[in-house]
């Protein structure tokens, strides 16, 4: 099978990459290694993914219909797992914009060569910010996401329903994978796993947003790369599924996790909530178990382990 993998330097994009690659299948990755974070780790993100011959890469904007035909033209991919954007609740605060543009004009562009060059399936990768504030735990996916708090969860929001457009209009069978905050191994440098990492083992301030009690729903890599891969081969017609670990971590609880396996005390600095974090992320993952049969294993204490390992080793 020859899969189209958008945002394939990136953290997750690489982890599914090489899972395709490694069952044997044919990955087409693009990406434009944009400086969101620094361009070379994206480079040695795909370090091993370069050396396979099955795989093949393009630099080129997702919004760039132009060059995003060409390569549909020559590549001719069956499945597409639309991964690139940009991320990140806070920066798309500073630059609403450019997030509008990447991830609802690249969506519409991948959509749209998926349709035009008949595409047997597209995985969308949407994410657990839509459902903002939400009171309800956990989250299911017939909760209500019309209420967004970034303009990042917008953005994805407005992925889903495009995914639902061409989906009902062409008939192109579309998933949108809601994740959960992803970490894990080459894990992004913006995001709390490895920034708090990075402080503590490095002995600087650590910034704590809010007292603590904040919660999220971390999900660890491996698990998500069995979701996003399940999806990729169900062909489901529409769906919109969450993929987190359904269990929560405190920001304290966090914290003290870091602590002890880098062996050293944080020296937290307390802020303000940030505007557009939300205060808790809690999956109900039932859809998912029983449409892609998705089972996460990694409890996050293991996860976190396997994490800093790899900083440890990797730290750049
Ligand atoms: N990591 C998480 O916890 C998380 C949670 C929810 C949703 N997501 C979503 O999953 C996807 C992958 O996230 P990630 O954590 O791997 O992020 P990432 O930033 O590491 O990967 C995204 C990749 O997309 C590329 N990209 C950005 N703009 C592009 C453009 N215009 N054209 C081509 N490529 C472009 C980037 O260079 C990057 O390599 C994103 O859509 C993100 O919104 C991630």
């Amino acid at each position: 099978m020859r899969v189209l993998v958008t945002g394939v330097a990136g953290f997750i994009g690489s982890h599914v990459a090489g899972n395709l690659l490694e069952r044997g299948d044919t990955v087409v990755g693009v990406d434009n290694f944009c400086d969101y974070y620094d361009p070379q780790i994206k480079k040695r993100n795909i370090r091993e993914l370069e050396s396979n011959e099955r795989f093949t890469l393009y630099q080129e904007d997702v919004e760039d219909y132009l060059h995003i035909k060409l390569i549909f033209e020559e590549e001719k991919p069956d499945k597409v797992v639309h991964l690139a954007a940009r991320a990140g609740v806070r920066a798309s605060i500073e630059d609403p914009l450019t997030y509008s543009h990447v991830n609802n004009i690249g969506t519409s562009t991948l959509l749209e060569m998926s349709r035009v060059f008949d595409v047997q399936n597209f995985v969308f990768a949407s994410s657990s910010s839509v459902y903002g504030n939400n009171t309800k735990v956990p989250f299911s996916e017939k909760d209500s996401v019309d209420f967004p708090i970034s303009p990042y969860a917008a953005t994805k929001k407005a992925g889903e329903l495009l995914c639902h457009v061409y989906s009902h209009l062409h008939n192109l069978p579309c998933t949108c994978l809601r994740f959960f905050t992803v970490y894990g191994p080459k894990g992004r440098p913006d995001m709390a796993p490895y920034k708090f990492v990075k402080v503590v083992s490095e002995g600087t301030e650590l910034t704590k947003f809010g007292d603590g009690t904040t919660s999220r729903d971390y999900t660890y890599i491996d698990d998500i790369v069995d979701g996003v891969v399940s999806a990729v081969d169900a062909n489901l017609q529409y769906e919109i599924i969450n993929l987190g670990n359904s269990q929560t971590v405190t920001l304290n609880q966090f914290i003290d996790v870091v602590e002890r396996l880098i062996d050293k005390q944080a020296h937290i600095v307390q802020m303000p909530i940030p505007p557009g974090d939300v205060e808790r992320t809690y999956a109900d993952i039932s859809r998912a178990k029983e449409l892609l049969g998705y089972n996460p294993i990694t409890k996050f204490e293991d996860g976190m382990e396997k994490f800093v390992e790899w900083y440890l080793e990797e730290r750049v």
